[in-house]
């Protein structure tokens, strides 16, 4: 038997008007698309921003459904309609936002399991690291310079 360490480096902002102009932006719209997250069950509004590299903002929200499982997070909503509306497009960054309708959300709040495995897919096929960027509505935000640093032994097509 031997053992296996697994590492991860994340880098923390303080605030959100400590990261760099651009990715303060693209948090910007990121916030905006949280407005109109449909969550009438979870009263968690989740947004998140996408930029590819043909200067394109993609946004996507959570879509909420009274068959819960039907629903979708804001990340795979927005990684989604990227693949569907400009499939040649590289994804550069990701930034997440989200914000609790029953107490102060002023923790970053990493994207899910699942989306993570929705990110890396394309994070794989584009063959260059997606910078994904999470916070709450204040306070820290993080940043993880790829989707690998957040999903250690990715399920991918390799093994099929
Ligand atoms: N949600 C997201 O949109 N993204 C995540 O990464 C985690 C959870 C949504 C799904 C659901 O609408 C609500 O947040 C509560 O789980």
């Amino acid at each position: 038997m031997k053992e296996v360490k697994i590492e991860t480096t994340l880098q923390v902002y303080e605030d959100i008007k400590d990261l760099p102009k651009g990715i303060q932006n693209l948090m910007q719209t990121a916030i905006e698309a949280r407005e109109n997250a449909y969550a009438p069950y979870s009263k968690f509004n989740v947004g998140a921003a996408l930029l590819l590299d043909n200067s394109i903002e993609v946004i996507g929200s959570n879509q909420e459904n009274a068959s819960f499982p039907s629903g979708l997070c804001a990340e795979r909503t927005a990684i989604y309609y990227a693949g569907a509306k400009y499939p040649k497009a590289k994804i550069l960054k990701m930034a997440i936002t989200a914000s609790s309708q029953n107490q102060v959300t002023d923790k970053p709040i990493p994207p899910c399991g699942a989306c993570r495995q929705a990110i890396a897919e394309y994070e794989i096929k584009q063959d260059q690291p997606i910078e994904i960027y999470f916070m709450g509505v204040s306070g820290k935000v993080v940043k993880s310079s790829s989707l690998a640093n957040l999903l250690p032994l990715v399920f991918d097509s390799s093994v099929l």
